[in-house]
């Protein structure tokens, strides 16, 4: 599908400063991919076709990147990305509640964002911090020892924002 000249026009100076700060050197393609990301999550197929021409690597590559990193997405997500951990210890101390809680609170499942745009849930493997499982990481901040009540509390606090 072409993409409106406009949507281009608006990604291209953004695209081609953050590929400049790296020198469009291909072993620097994670972390521009990164950076291009950061605005709201996702990576549009503008942005994708704009980091392929600033680097002049093939969209197929580009692609390819970004859909083999769950830490990618191709598809609009929400400003919070509410990764759940769903390896075994977080399993066995609850995270399905957890989950639930979350699907309930929001009105989703998870893999949806929510229609305003600031929730997306995602599933993730172990973060590092058994020791306080169930765990999420929301955005970049970790938090643990969770329960269908802590959900509630959390949610609350980033609807303030
Ligand atoms: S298993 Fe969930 S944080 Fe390690």
């Amino acid at each position: 599908m072409a993409i409106p000249k406009e949507q281009l026009d608006s990604v291209q100076q953004r695209v081609m400063d953050i590929v400049a700060r790296y020198g469009a050197r291909e072993d620097c393609l994670l972390q521009i991919l990164h950076d291009v990301q950061a605005d709201d999550n996702s990576l549009s197929e503008a942005e994708l076709l704009q980091v392929a021409r600033s680097m002049d690597i093939p969209l197929s590559r580009v692609y390819g990147v970004a859909t083999f990193y769950s830490m990618y997405s191709v598809r609009p997500r929400g400003n919070y990305i509410i990764r759940i951990c769903e390896s075994a210890p977080c399993h066995i101390v609850g995270a399905r509640e957890v989950i639930e809680a979350f699907e309930r609170a929001l009105g989703i499942q998870m893999g949806e964002t929510t229609e305003n745009g600031r929730f997306t849930l995602e599933y993730t493997s172990c973060l590092g911090v058994c020791g306080v499982a169930p765990a999420v990481m929301i955005n970049d901040q970790v938090y643990g020892n969770l329960t269908p009540a802590k959900v509630e509390e959390i949610l609350a606090s980033l609807d303030e924002d």
